[in-house]
């Protein structure tokens, strides 16, 4: 069977994170994986998708060129990837003339056979910057929460799907200028027109596409189609190939799922064949953001173009989250590729495994560094490694590394049941990651170590070797068949180790129809010396990456920052009746049964008075004995938590809510005024 993977382009105007790895290129990848294993034709395409108006704004905030920073990011997104174990057959780029050339030429082909309507329409315009506004270059007032900095396409305060004349107060991004309406023609793919061919295709003939995206279709085509404008006036991207198109580029979203075609054309002289064949199968491995486009958008345009295939499934995934938090590029809230492969050198496959185990298959899930530590330590340390190692180091303390001979008409009942339910196993995984369940499949092959771990733990080879060694080699050499059937089950999944794994019993075939059998390993092969698969996780680590985070939230606090409007002007004598003075603290202590306030004894130059504060939550009692801090010591007395509290000691209030006392920078005496 042939297929033709695709992975959603990443955008190249920011690196690439757990998120997009856990909902798209790690399952697409375990698929590709997993087929050229079974002996399938695959060809697995990805790409940077190098258009469209984010990376234009970036590149003018940056004042580059949107060349420099779809340069910069593909370079950092291929490395990364390849770093990663990616088994991409392309990883191409929507900038190549190839793609150039491509969506051109599907776009004329469309053209020409009338497939498009040209229409007319208001946008706004820029007179200063002397260009149309896409969405994205206009913000405003959100219409519905009244939030300012809405988009042109959306209020990311309330969430709002927006058209961008009904932003109020719409302003360019550009220039700040106030934006005109002026009339611009565009080309529309007609999507009512596919309506019936979609509802027949998907909604009748492929029921079994996973119920998050079926749902998402049903209720696309339910709320009814309208035609989508397939161009925009813009001066980066395809030109639109037709006469009278100055100024106009193809829609980001009608040239990158060309995009997959183009790749595929870059490496194969017969890419006809894995697009246009009957018998080739096209999956499209996407997250959820993606659905309409390549459940809807583009199998529209393959239809209208006619001579391609459709695809045969698109298994969106759900979004991943990170500590509780969505993962955004903007906020810097997220764990990025090419950061984790500097921090966690060698360690590819403990986030594969991590982010399989814990896939956002049905519904958003969230990545915890916690978790990512125990999952490491729990299990692929403990039950994966733990088995391997045990195999390995026993067969070198018995048999001088070498495979030893096995008598199996001496194999006990419990030998075959666990013989026996090693091609159970590798059924199970292929069920699973034939229908797009990738973390059952993964929990199937650790199933496959957990079954060796209980076989060891339960013949206790150690104990016999004293007194039954005719029965040890059994069990060794069943313990060995199951390390290589391991060595094949995991390379989907877990490339790295499954090549080590191969590499400590001196084994390079890879070949999926050897899991289960249990005469992989001949007697008498030799094997490596034992090397440990996993090391440990230490508390450190984790929390290194967590301080990170951490860092991350207090920036974006302090960013967001916006000084509070000033007050109603008082006058001069309002000002002289305020009295503050420098004192020291010279005791505290906490106000029992509360979590805010501290008691302190404070030296004014006047006298020794008591002051409750709030500052609990900042400061330790000890840490503000020998502080000066500012007071205003003519306030009326308080009574608070039953202490008379006699004046109030001046905070400053930071973005984040901490507060810090105010003093003098120099050491003044107490009670002198401050003017
Ligand atoms: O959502 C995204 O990141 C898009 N760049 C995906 C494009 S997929 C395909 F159509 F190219
Ligand atoms: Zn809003």
């Amino acid at each position: 069977m042939r297929y033709t993977i695709t992975a959603a382009l990443p955008y190249a105007n920011g690196p690439v994170h757990i998120g997009h790895l856990a909902g798209v290129y790690i399952p697409a990848d375990i698929y590709a994986r997993y087929l050229r294993l079974k002996g399938h034709d695959v060809l697995y395409i990805c790409g940077s998708d190098e258009h469209g108006v984010p990376i234009t704004i970036k590149a003018q905030k940056e004042g580059v060129t949107p060349q420099d920073i779809v340069d910069r990011y593909h370079n950092i997104i291929k490395d990364a990837f390849k770093d990663f174990g990616m088994s991409f057959d392309v990883y191409s780029r929507t900038s190549s003339e190839t793609h150039k050339r491509t969506s051109s030429e599907f776009f004329r082909k469309l053209y020409d056979e009338k497939k498009f309507i040209e229409q007319e329409s208001e946008q706004f315009y820029d007179s200063k910057a002397n260009q149309f506004l896409a969405d994205r270059y206009i913000t405003g007032t959100c219409p519905k929460c009244g939030a300012d900095g809405a988009y042109g396409d959306q209020c990311e305060v309330c969430g709002s799907s927006l058209n961008a004349t009904e932003l109020i107060n719409p302003k360019s991004a550009i220039t700040g200028n106030v934006p005109e309406l002026k009339k611009t023609k565009h080309w529309y793919l007609p999507l009512d027109r596919y309506e019936d061919f979609l509802k027949d295709w998907i909604l009748e003939g492929h029921k079994e596409w996973k119920p998050n995206v079926y749902g998402q279709v049903k209720s696309w085509i339910d709320s009814g189609l309208q035609a989508r404008a397939v161009s925009r006036d813009l001066d980066w991207g395809v030109p639109v190939p037709v006469n009278g198109a100055e100024g106009k580029v193809l829609y980001v979203w009608f040239d990158a799922p060309i995009g997959y075609i183009s790749a595929t054309k870059e490496i194969r002289n017969d890419w006809e064949k894995y697009w246009k064949d009957k018998d080739t199968k096209l999956v499209h491995f996407i997250g959820k953001d993606n659905i309409v486009f390549h459940c809807i958008i583009f199998p529209s345009m393959l239809k209208a173009e006619g001579s391609y295939i459709l695809p045969e499934n698109v298994p969106a995934n759900e979004f991943l989250n990170l500590e509780g938090d969505k993962i955004s590029t903007s906020r810097n809230w997220a764990v990025w590729l090419h950061e984790y492969l500097e921090d966690f050198k060698d360690q590819q496959d403990v986030l594969r495994y991590v982010l399989t185990a814990n896939a956002p298959e049905t519904k958003d899930n969230d990545f915890t560094w916690k978790d990512f530590q125990d999952r490491n330590n729990n299990e692929l340390l403990a039950i994966l490694g733990n088995f391997v190692n045990r195999a390995v180091v026993l067969t070198h303390k018995y048999y001088e590394g070498k495979v030893p001979e096995p008598q199996p008409n001496a194999f006990t009942a419990f030998d075959k049941e666990v013989i026996d339910e090693l091609p159970i196993i590798k059924e199970k995984i292929e069920k699973n990651i034939e229908t797009y369940h990738f973390r059952e499949a993964l929990k199937e092959a650790m199933n496959m170590a957990r079954l060796g771990n209980k076989y060891l733990a339960e013949t206790e080879p150690w104990k016999l070797i004293k007194t039954d060694t005719e029965r040890v080699k059994n069990i060794m050499y069943i313990a060995l068949q199951i390390t290589a059937g391991l060595s094949q089950a995991f390379e989907p999944f877990l490339p790295f180790t499954a090549a080590k794994i191969r590499n400590l019993i001196q084994f390079d075939v890879i070949d999926w129809n050897l899991i289960g059998q249990c005469n992989i390993l001949k007697p008498e092969h030799l094997l490596n010396k034992a090397e440990l698969l996993f090391s440990k996780i230490e508390d450190e680590q984790v929390q290194a990456q967590i301080d990170k985070l951490q860092a991350t939230k207090v920036s974006n606090t302090m960013n967001q920052f916006k000084a509070a409007p000033q007050k109603e002007l008082i006058s001069y004598d309002d000002f002289t009746k305020i009295d503050i003075r420098v004192g020291t603290i010279i005791a505290a202590e906490k106000v029992a049964k509360t979590k805010k306030l501290l008691k302190l004894t404070i030296d004014t130059g006047i006298d020794q008075r008591t002051v409750v504060s709030g500052i609990a939550e900042y400061y330790e009692p000890e840490k503000t004995i020998g502080q000066q801090v500012s007071i205003l010591v003519n306030l009326a007395p308080r009574e608070l938590k039953g202490i008379t509290s006699q004046g109030m000691i001046l905070m400053a209030e930071n973005a984040d809510g901490s507060l810090s006392f105010v003093q003098p920078n120099t050491i003044v005496k107490n009670g002198s005024e401050i003017k």
